[in-house]
Parts: C-alpha cells; sequence; structure tokens
C-alpha cells in the first residue's frame, strides 16, 4: 500500500486499549471505561501495516470543512463534518455523510433540518472543538454563542457564512456507519472573508489544541 497519510490511534488510559479511528469509541470495548478516558496518540503523521487498514478517513481528497449545526428539544448542538457536497442547482441541495453514533444524527433524523456552517482559514480550533468533542457528554455552546436560523437550527458566533437546511428524507440514504441526509437549502446568508479550512489545513494544525 503506497498510500500515506495521518492515523490516528486511540488509547484507554485505563487497560491500554487501542482504537484505530477519527475518534474514540463511546466506550472501551474492553474495560467499558467512557469515550473520554481516551487519549490520542502522537505519532510521525504516516501510517502503515495495521494502521492504515484500520484508518478510514481520506483527508488527501482535501474537503472542505463545515459545521453542522442541529437543534432538539430547544437545546443546540454542532459537529464538525467534512463529508458534505453540493448536489443540485435548481433546487440548490447539499448531501451530508453524518455518522449513526453521533447526537447530530439523532437530532437529524427527528428534526429533518439543520444548518451548514463553512469554517474559514482561521478556524482549527472550532473544527477541533466541535469535531473532537460530541454533544452527548458536554454542552459545546458553553464556549460559543449562537443564534437559531429560520429552522431553529444554530449559526455560530464567528461563521460568516451559513445555510439553512431541510432533509428530504424520500432522497436521504441509509449507509453502513453512516446516513446521507439529502438537504434543500432554504435560507442562506454568504460572507467571503476568508479562504475556506480545509481537511489538510486541520490535520497540520490539530496538535496545537
Ligand atoms: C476534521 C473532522 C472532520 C469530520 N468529518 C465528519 C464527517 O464527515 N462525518 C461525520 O459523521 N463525522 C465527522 N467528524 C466527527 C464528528 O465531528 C464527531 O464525531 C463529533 O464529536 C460528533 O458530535 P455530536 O455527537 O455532538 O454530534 C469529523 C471530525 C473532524 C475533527
Amino acid at each position: 500500500m503506497s498510500y500515506k497519510g495521518p492515523v490516528y490511534i486511540w488509547k484507554c488510559t485505563v487497560c491500554g486499549d487501542k482504537h484505530y479511528a477519527k475518534n474514540p469509541p463511546g466506550s472501551c470495548r474492553k474495560c467499558h471505561s467512557e469515550a473520554n478516558r481516551y487519549i490520542l496518540l502522537p505519532n510521525n503523521g504516516q501510517g502503515s501495516g495495521e494502521e492504515l487498514q484500520n484508518y478510514f478517513g481520506i483527508p488527501s481528497l482535501n474537503s472542505l470543512l463545515y459545521l453542522i449545526g442541529s437543534t432538539r428539544k430547544d437545546i443546540p448542538n454542532a459537529m464538525c463534518c467534512s463529508s458534505v457536497t453540493q448536489i443540485t442547482y435548481g433546487p440548490p441541495q447539499v448531501a451530508v455523510a453524518i455518522n449513526k453514533n453521533t447526537l447530530t444524527h439523532d437530532n437529524i433524523k427527528e428534526t429533518g433540518v439543520f444548518s451548514l456552517v463553512p469554517l474559514g482559514h482561521s478556524q482549527t480550533k472550532m473544527a477541533h472543538h466541535f469535531g473532537r468533542n460530541s454533544g452527548r457528554q458536554i454542552d459545546k455552546f458553553l464556549d460559543y454563542q449562537q443564534k437559531p436560523a429560520k429552522t431553529g437550527s444554530p449559526i455560530i458566533e464567528g461563521c460568516d457564512s451559513y445555510y439553512d437546511c431541510l432533509v428530504d428524507h424520500s432522497a436521504t440514504i441509509e449507509l453502513a456507519s453512516h446516513t446521507l441526509f439529502v438537504a434543500k437549502i432554504i435560507e442562506a446568508a454568504v460572507k467571503t472573508s476568508e479562504p475556506p479550512l480545509t481537511y489538510l489545513d486541520y490535520i497540520k494544525n490539530m496538535s496545537n489544541f
């Protein structure tokens, strides 16, 4: 295998179990400790053998990074997302792939709406905050202000643009680990004051957070 890319290795600080994925598991499969007992091990940014086989992200595609905002029972949440693409112009539609373990997934399934917020080049810290923590464990909006868009989904302080989205459940596709939500943009505010944040930008700077 010639691919050289970053590998995430999470280690349970209670029993030492290793987990190869972008995020730690919900709980340790061996000692059942909570996800927050896992630490991300430093590595040389290259993968081989078992590590590569277990690594499932494809940052070499270098997607742009977004926050996906959702609100359920009046509690706002947001997560970082790279699996986002525009699919049609008329009507304006996007597709986003959301892991079924996330709170965001449950929120969108139930409410059928979300906000899509592009991250700017200087916002790696936000990508890390919203992408490395789950709203199941912490309130991610203790550190950031937000206000509701038309659908009630959060627009996040410090972000120039947003797209307010309504899910088309009939076009949405169930994948094994993710749901590919297809949604229509019903409102948007688009300003571009800085270049977008990419997955590779994030990988280069994530160790600072
Ligand atoms: C750079 C980056 C990109 C990510 N891209 C995705 C993605 O495309 N789809 C996804 O389901 N999770 C993605 N995640 C992981 C979620 O952001 C993460 O699981 C988050 O903790 C879920 O939060 P929630 O449980 O509050 O919804 C990404 C994380 C990071 C840091």
